[in-house]
């Protein structure tokens, strides 16, 4: 089957690219910046590299996106978005927090995901219908029923000094109404974190469709809920994401309505 096969090149890369991550924090990175606070280093290039070659190679045919700016164009219906590496500021630092990303989409519906974070060795996937795992063991969302029990996790643009949508409205009312609120600096790793209960909700605006290919389906087959800020269909073009075990969904919907 198809599947199978996207899966198998999906793995590989995913794994080849953490590997190359984990060995770029033993040695000094090279920084350049795509804006004052957008930072890219030659790693999330060189993890880029590894993973469009070799979808390239085994799946001609296929498309993909990827945030460095690697384009592959194909008629087959398949269409691969790739972060090649989230969370670079906190990997610029040596902070622990980082993955690798691919989300697979056919004729526009996300069929599989994987994330890898190589500091814990975490490896996440999802396949559509089939569920949500780490490191093979199925994951489920939290049962957390109040926003006054749950732990939250959000972030921001990196122009958030200057850009008139800079979430900054919401993340004071939340912080008010939730038990906590995070900011860890990986939205990939906080979609995922939602899907295994480590997070009960997670909500960021203009966000970019790798931030959320594969974390959106992480949580929907973990049996939580995702949305934009209204409580409509996810946009994958510029996504804002509110994703949750789906039990405080609704809450949070208000709260970003309140604030907005
Ligand atoms: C960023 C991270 C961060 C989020 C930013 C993203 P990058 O991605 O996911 O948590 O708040 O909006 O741009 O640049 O590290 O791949
Ligand atoms: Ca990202
Ligand atoms: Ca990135």
């Amino acid at each position: 089957m198809e599947i199978d096969g996207i899966r198998e090149v999906a793995l590989r890369a995913a794994k080849e690219a953490g590997a190359i991550i984990r060995q770029g924090l033993e040695q000094a990175r090279t920084i350049e910046y795509k804006g004052e606070k957008n930072l890219v280093t030659d790693i999330d290039r060189r993890s880029e590299e590894v993973i469009a070659t070799l979808v390239r190679r085994e799946l001609p045919g296929h498309s993909l996106m990827s945030e460095e700016g690697t384009r592959l164009q194909g008629d087959s219906g398949y269409r691969w978005f790739v972060d090649p590496l989230d969370g670079t500021t906190n990997y610029a630092h040596g902070y622990p927090c980082f993955c690798v990303s691919i989300g697979v989409e056919k004729d526009g519906e996300m069929i599989y995901g994987v994330v890898y974070d190589p500091s814990l060795e975490e490896l996440f996937t999802a396949q559509r219908g089939e569920g949500a795992f780490l490191n093979g063991k199925r994951l489920h969302v939290s049962a957390v029923s109040r926003l006054s029990d749950a732990l939250l996790a959000t972030g921001f643009p990196p122009d958030v000094a200057n850009a008139q949508e800079n979430n900054l409205n919401h993340f004071i009312n939340f912080i008010k109404r939730a038990q906590a609120v995070r900011r860890p600096g990986s939205a990939v790793l906080d979609l995922c974190y939602v899907a295994a209960g480590r997070f009960d909700g997670f909500w960021e605006l203009r966000l970019n469709p790798w931030d959320v290919a594969a974390g959106a389906l992480m949580v929907r087959e973990a049996g939580g809920r995702v949305t934009d800020l209204q409580g409509q269909s996810l946009s994958l073009s510029r996504p804002r994401i509110v994703a949750s075990n789906s039990v405080i969904h609704d809450e949070m919907l208000r709260v970003l309505a309140a604030s907005a």
